[in-house]
């Protein structure tokens, strides 16, 4: 079976190769999937993908006609694929769900604390012999509300973190969350959490629904100086808006490891490039913003899960294709 897996760094290979079957003939490739390099998936069943591949059905077509029937995504947001385009063609796609919830948690609670603290900061000061503590205030998390879209495995993860450290948090989810109560989390409508949270962190899938959740009209209904971190998805934040909203002060502090055009950017080294995003780079010369380059998931072990789960999906698969030839052939298999 041949595999074609994009967005292949070297730690995802590294990985990868440590738990795909030996008689998989595996292509790893750094680039990301598109028209450009779609060619290199000629002939290949599997196709593996990362969150900035595209598998619109222009993409997805070719890959069908290309012998592709598994899409084996490395990561758990799918909304990069078009779902009905790829049920049209018969083409699976399989994902991995969770890795590691705690990484992803830690990241942002890690951004949360940074922003408040300035240790971005502090980090250049410091090397500057600059020991002032001017512009370095922060506040307590202690007794501040915290609001967060999403109560799955990380936004409750996030929750039970800070409540450690004795914030009130409040959670918003189109379902009603029982773990939430469990862990003495309030669960609120959006308008509730819009209003009251001194900081909101989004932990839902990107979706028709939640697209610019994090808009101007919804900005405006914030407390001045509102914290908002983000790493879920890029496009749940309108990024004119957070522009519009920072330059005023209605927010205080932006930190986000995710960003609604990051495809173009992330992952690659553009250090000796002229950045063409205007948008992107008017966000960095904002003090109070503090960027990461979806770099939330990156842990050893969420590495390891990601490439394990993916094994075990392109393996089920093989062995469902496997059976299903066996029933059409009518012959028995053990
Ligand atoms: P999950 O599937 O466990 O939880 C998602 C939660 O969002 C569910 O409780 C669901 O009911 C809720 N939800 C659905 N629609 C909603 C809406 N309209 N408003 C509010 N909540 C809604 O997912 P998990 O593992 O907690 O991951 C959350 C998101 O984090 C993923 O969808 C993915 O986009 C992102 N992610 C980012 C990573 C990074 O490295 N930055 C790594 C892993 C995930």
């Amino acid at each position: 079976m041949k595999i074609v897996a994009y967005s292949s760094k070297p730690y995802d290979k590294q990985a990868l190769c440590r738990v795909m079957q030996p008689d998989w003939e595996t292509l790893y490739l750094e680039v990301s999937l598109g028209l450009d390099t779609i060619a290199f998936a000629q002939g290949a069943e599997v196709v593996s993908t990362f969150v900035n591949d595209r598998l619109d059905e222009k993409v997805l077509t070719l890959l069908a006609q290309g012998g592709t029937k598994l899409i084996a995504l490395r990561c758990a947001g799918f909304n990069n694929v078009d779902l009905n385009a790829a049920k049209k063609l018969g083409i699976r796609v399989l994902r991995v769900p969770a890795y590691s919830p705690y990484a992803v948690a830690e990241h942002t609670v890690g951004l949360m604390l940074a922003l408040n603290r300035k240790l971005y900061k502090a980090y250049n000061r410091i090397r500057e012999g600059n020991f002032a503590l001017n512009g370095m205030l922060g506040f307590d998390m202690h007794g501040k509300t915290v609001g967060i879209i999403g109560a799955g495995l990380i936004g409750r993860l996030v929750g039970k973190m800070l409540k450690a450290f004795g914030c009130h948090v409040v959670i918003y989810d189109p379902y009603t969350c029982v773990a939430c109560k469990e862990l003495g989390i309030e669960q609120v409508d959006l308008e509730h959490l819009f209003t009251q949270s001194d900081i909101i962190t989004l932990h839902c899938p990107l979706n028709a629904e939640t697209n610019h959740i994090i808009n101007a009209e919804n900005i405006a209904k914030m407390k001045e100086g509102v914290m908002l971190i983000n790493t879920g998805r890029g496009g749940l934040m309108d990024t004119a808006a957070l522009i519009a909203g920072l330059k005023s002060k209605q927010i205080g502090y932006l930190g986000i490891d995710v960003y609604e055009k990051e495809g173009a950017l992330f992952f690659e080294d553009h250090s000796c490039e002229i950045i063409q995003d205007d948008a992107f780079e008017r966000l960095l010369t904002f003090p109070n913003v503090l960027v990461t380059g979806h770099q939330a998931y990156f842990t050893h072990e969420a590495l390891e899960q990601i490439a394990q789960t993916t094994a075990d999906n392109i393996l089920a698969y093989s062995q469902i294709q496997s059976a299903d030839e066996c029933l059409e052939n009518e012959v028995t298999c053990d």
